[in-house]
Parts: C-alpha cells; structure tokens; sequence
C-alpha cells in the first residue's frame, strides 16, 4: 500500500471486536515504535503493554469513556524527562515530540496489520501513573487502545482544514 493511502486508511477507532491480537502483529507495531527517530536519538520513552483484565481495568478507571473499554489491549506511550533532549536555548524538553512520533508510527503500522487504535490523551494523569508505578521522571503521553475495528459502526469521515489554508510558501 502507498503510504499515504495506509495514512488516510487510519482513523480513530471507537469500537473494538474482543479478538485478541496476535504475538507476531503485536511484535511489527512494537517494531514500528522501536524504530522511530528521537531528538539526539535519545529514545526518551517507554511503552507499556497492557493487556491482562487487572491493568485494564485501571485504564477503564483512569479515562471514563465506555467506548475504550471494547479494546482487547492498550499501550501506555510514556515519555522518561530524565532522558530527554532540552533545547539549550530555551531548555524546551522534546520528549513530548519523541513519544509523539513513535506513536504515529504504532497507530500507522497498526492500520497496516488491520487493526485499529486511537490517541488518547485526556486520561486522568495522576490516576494513571499511581494505578501503573510510574516514578516521577516517567509520564503517561498517551494512552492507546488496539484492537480489531467493529466494522458494524461507521468510521468517522475524515474532516480536515483545506489545504491551503494550512500551508504557507516562503513566509507566514
Ligand atoms: C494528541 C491527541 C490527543 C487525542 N486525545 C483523544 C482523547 O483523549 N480521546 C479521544 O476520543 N480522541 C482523542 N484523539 C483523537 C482525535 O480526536 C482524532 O485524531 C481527530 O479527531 C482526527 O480524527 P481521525 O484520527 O479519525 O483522523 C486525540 C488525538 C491526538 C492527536
């Protein structure tokens, strides 16, 4: 598939077959995570799998939305501050942007293996890191749901900002 069509292929998924999702597919969506560009290449994350009914039921507490309780298995994308690159000039910590691209990478080669996955980041953050042990350099970014899509709900129809209105040659 041409990437930009498994681009546009991938869309939020809110609705999730119980399937569980196969070792080898989980394996290439870690792959896809693993090799991911980072600032300086300090790989500044860590994913947690989650899976077994006790974690998930700590994930159905720390985002209230029923809809996230369908999915078979989440990952919690976690970036470590302590390894991050700060941008000398303004100490900007890029760790955000680091776990952000490796997410991308894991809801695209997701979409790729068929399966479906959403962003979530208005979880309960101070839930989420007592329910998960997270020491205190160790953020939860985002929280996301994999699974098969239930096919019986429509996807949403993807709505975004015409083009030239985003994009800007040689000056804002
Ligand atoms: C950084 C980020 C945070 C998001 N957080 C949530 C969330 O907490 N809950 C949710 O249902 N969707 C969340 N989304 C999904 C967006 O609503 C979704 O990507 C957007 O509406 C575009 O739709 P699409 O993913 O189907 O193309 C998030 C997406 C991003 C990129």
């Amino acid at each position: 598939m041409k990437l930009n069509d498994l681009i546009a292929q991938r869309s939020s998924v809110r609705h999730y077959l119980p399937n569980k999702i196969e070792a080898e597919k989980l394996a290439y969506v870690l792959e896809a995570a693993h090799l991911a560009p980072s600032a300086v290449n300090y790989q500044p994350w860590c994913f947690i799998i989650v899976q077994e009914e006790e974690g998930c039921k700590k994930i159905h507490s720390c985002y209230g939305r029923p809809w996230i309780q369908s999915a078979p298995m989440y990952i919690i994308a976690c970036a470590n501050h302590s390894e991050s690159w700060k941008r000398a000039e303004d100490n900007k910590d890029h760790a955000d942007i680091d776990v952000s691209i490796a997410v991308e990478h894991i809801c695209l080669a997701a979409t790729e293996q068929g399966l479906g996955t959403c962003w979530v980041c208005n979880f309960d953050l101070k839930a989420c890191k007592e329910a998960f042990n997270l020491p205190e350099e160790i953020e939860p970014v985002v929280i996301i749901p994999i699974g098969y899509p239930d096919l019986a709900h429509d996807m949403n129809p993807k709505k975004r900002k015409p083009l030239e209105a985003i994009i800007k040659y040689e000056r804002y």
